[in-house]
């Protein structure tokens, strides 16, 4: 009988282990990059979701290395600030990570990094010098969230959702940031509707901003550097 009982819980057992592995494996990959269009011929290109893949025996401590997140970005640029992130792209080993790292510089007063959206990362931010002000706007109905930071202050920034930060200090600013993806993408909402290439019809934007046409032409007239 208990031989029987045994038998039975195996079976239970080894039903729910496939039924579970069958749900896991029933849900799409995550996007690690845009987009990721289909071909049917495999000669034809060579993307994968993410990157290929070295072969372990040939990685070696390099692979998981970066050097250079003490040196402080340019902040001469109309913005004020400077963005230097170690994704995939910089430190290989990150590939199928799900994490990167990011320090940002800020010029004294009114050094911006601009409302921007990361469609692919939480971000969680710690100061390490000087003060910012923060903060990022819910999905509709949009709500604003809100904080001055000080050194040692932490925020996060949840994902796809719309964030800057300002220095409010005479000094200059630095801060680090940690994103939970091995490409957080990053979409910065200035230079995404008016410095597009090719640029969006401006009938679009002058509806969609409420704005007098001129005014959208001056904008799309602008450089947007990239950040
Ligand atoms: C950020 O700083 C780096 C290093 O100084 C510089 O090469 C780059 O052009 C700067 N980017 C911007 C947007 O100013
Ligand atoms: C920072 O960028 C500005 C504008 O491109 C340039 O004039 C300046 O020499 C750069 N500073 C450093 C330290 O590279």
């Amino acid at each position: 009988m208990m031989r029987g009982a045994d038998q039975l819980h195996s079976v239970v057992l080894a039903v729910t282990f496939l039924l579970l592995a069958s749900i896991a494996a029933a849900f799409d990959p995550s996007p690690l990059q845009d987009f990721c269009v289909s071909i049917d011929d495999p000669k034809l290109g060579v993307f994968v979701n993410g990157k290929f893949c070295k072969d372990p025996m040939q990685a070696n401590a390099d692979d998981f290395t970066f050097r250079g997140l003490n040196m402080p970005g340019n902040t001469s640029n109309p913005v004020g600030s400077n963005v230097t992130l170690v994704n995939v792209d910089r430190l290989k080993g990150l590939n199928t990570l799900g994490i990167s790292l990011a320090r940002i510089d800020y010029a004294p007063y009114g050094g911006l990094n601009p409302p921007h959206t990361h469609p692919r990362a939480t971000e969680i931010l710690v100061v390490v010098k000087g003060t910012l002000h923060v903060g990022f706007v819910t999905s509709n109905p949009p709500k604003l969230f809100t904080k001055t930071l000080h050194v040692g202050d932490v925020f996060v920034f949840p994902i796809g959702l719309i964030h800057f930060q300002l220095n409010v200090a005479n000094t200059n600013a630095i801060a680090f940031a940690g994103l939970s993806s091995q490409n957080p993408g990053t979409i910065t909402i200035a230079n995404a509707v008016f410095g597009s290439d090719p640029a969006i019809n401006p009938d679009v934007l002058t509806k969609a901003f409420q704005v007098d046409k001129n005014l959208v032409d001056y904008l799309q007239k602008q450089l947007w550097p990239q950040n």
